[in-house]
């Protein structure tokens, strides 16, 4: 990674008061996206749609009573991240294609306070709400200097506060800066209304509001630090990835940069660019949880991680093939993003409209399938197409993230990618045109639904059954979001037919089951922000 740099506001000495002193800057290359800065919010309804208003502020003061009742002293600052849906673009990131998440409106909310009195422990305390579900646990903050630090229990809820403390330790002591402090004796207590385990990045939302709550505490003078979107999502997808997910950067920066009313098309490359689409009322997305448990500690190794995989060694082998040479995504291998600019460029292609890119998508999807024409290749056979001992290959990409597989499906997984790639273009192309074209949305999810079930088997019986149960009701279209092996599904309903697939859902699924109803309208919703305000 190229290191991290500072920058400090320049301050003016004729203008800046010696009692404010300049905020901190967070900034992170290699990835700078726009450079905007995490918001303030000073009251509820700069992060809350008025609609919203009542149920959260009877939220908010639960979370403050409790606070004061456990740790005896009220809140200083509260940071929220929300969860996201991903419209469309499934498993793509990580190939550095971009994706089409919105942000919703539940959240991690993460409430601090700084403990002064002397006589306090040296420690960070955190606490949940729920405090039935999940227990609260005390570190020494020695821990937190210790360089060998690891998180042992990765599948405890506290996993992702401690790789979201860590990783904004590790980042900002990159920042030189004196107005930077060492982890002061933190009370942390979290709220958090993310579904978990159903797709939905309850964790991305976790780390990102952590990091922010430790840079915000960490400031001379909290809440002050100013915190770049770029930086926070970029520290939150390492941090993360610590605990065993070599994921992409979708959820962590459809938290940082959601907008209301909008979804976001999120590129990777050159740059991280997030940009706003809105999405007009018309348009109804409605989320239905399998209630199958998509949970990352159990499918990183044997799913997630080996998807990483196989998308990586199928373009470093068609790179090698085709000539093409590839950038390294995070120190770990080639994208098919690369292979495919690599090739559009070389073949002179002249891309920029729909028609080029469907030109390009399909004579490289067709390349492919001449050059991988079984369906799974075992790891011997892979060594010999790249050229590389068995050791080599464990080593560079089966030991940071630890997979077990014996063979790899480097075909249909590559395939996926790239017709997936395209859809999101088309899909996006029609959200910023105004294109209310619902059934030609639709058919574009249903593909990449479709997809995700058979080239890149991500999806499972229970979503699948979901998905058709919404296309039975009169859904335009329904497809598996998130991480995939379970979660929820989203799909797209005219507002006049909402009843009738919420209601079909509801029967077909939940009743057959006999599962309580799990269905909810998407509503987008603002990113992560830092809230203080006087009697919070
Ligand atoms: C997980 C990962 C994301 C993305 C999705 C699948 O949520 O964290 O980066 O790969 O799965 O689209």
């Amino acid at each position: 990674m190229a290191a991290i740099i500072t920058t400090t506001a320049a301050p003016s000495p004729w203008t800046t008061p010696r009692s404010s002193p300049p905020p901190l800057v967070f900034t992170i290359p290699p990835f700078p996206g726009p450079d905007e800065l995490i918001p303030a919010a000073k009251s509820l309804s700069d992060v809350y749609p008025g609609s919203d208003l009542p149920s959260q502020s009877l939220r908010w003061q639960a979370l403050s009573d409790k606070f004061k009742l456990i740790y005896k002293r009220p809140v200083s600052f509260v940071t929220r991240s929300p969860g996201r849906v991903n419209v469309i673009g499934e498993h793509i990131d990580y190939s550095w294609f971009p994706v089409l998440p919105i942000a919703m409106a539940q959240d991690a909310l993460v409430a601090v306070a700084i403990a002064r009195d002397p006589a306090d422990d040296a420690t960070v305390e955190v606490a949940n709400v729920d405090d039935q579900a999940y227990d609260s646990v005390s570190f020494d903050l020695s821990d937190f200097s210790n360089p060998f630090f690891q998180i042992k229990h990765t599948s405890h809820w506290t996993a992702y506060v401690l790789a979201g403390i860590k990783g904004a330790l590790t980042f900002s002591k990159l920042c030189s800066t004196d107005t930077f402090k060492p982890l002061p004796k933190l009370r942390i207590l979290i709220d958090s209304n993310v579904p978990v385990y159903a797709g939905l990045s309850s964790s991305s939302a976790l780390v990102c509001s952590t990091i922010l709550a430790v840079l915000a505490a960490t400031c001379s003078h909290p809440p002050l630090a100013a915190v770049e979107k770029s930086f926070l999502v970029n520290s939150a997808v390492i941090a993360e990835r610590a605990l065993g997910i070599n994921s992409g950067g979708m959820d962590q920066t459809a938290s940082v940069f959601g907008v209301r009313d909008s979804s976001v098309f999120v590129d990777f490359r050159p740059l991280l660019s997030p940009m706003p689409i809105p999405v007009s009322s018309d348009l109804v997305f409605v989320l239905a949880n399998s209630k199958v448990v998509s949970k990352r500690a159990d499918i990183g190794p044997s799913r997630f991680n080996v998807r990483v995989v196989e998308t990586t060694l199928a373009a470093e082998i068609l790179a090698k093939r085709w000539g093409a040479v590839l950038d390294i995504r995070d120190g770990f291998g080639g994208t098919l993003r690369g292979l495919y600019d690599s090739v559009c460029e070389r073949e002179g292609w002249q891309m920029g409209t729909r028609a080029s890119e469907e030109h390009a998508m399909r004579e490289i999807v067709k390349r492919i399938r001449t050059e991988f024409w079984q369906k799974t290749y075992s790891l011997s056979e892979i060594c010999q197409m790249l050229s590389i001992t068995p050791d080599m290959l464990q080593y560079k990409y089966m030991t940071r993230f630890p997979i077990s597989a014996q063979s790899l499906n480097l075909r249909d997984r590559a395939i996926h990618v790239l017709e997936e790639a395209f859809r999101v273009k088309c899909f996006s192309a029609m959200l910023s045109d105004g294109n209310r074209n619902m059934s030609a949305l639709g058919s574009l999810m249903n593909a990449s639904h479709n997809s995700c079930a058979t080239l890149y088997e991500c999806s499972c019986p229970e979503v699948d059954d979901l998905v058709g149960i919404a296309r039975k009701h009169g859904a335009e279209g329904s497809r598996i979001t998130g991480t995939g092996w379970g979660g929820c599904s989203v799909t797209l309903v005219r507002a006049e037919k909402l009843h009738r697939v919420m209601t079909g859902l509801r029967q077909d699924y939940y009743k057959v089951r006999g599962f309580e109803p799990d269905v909810i309208v998407v509503r987008p919703a603002t990113g992560a922000s830092v809230a203080s305000w006087p009697g919070l």
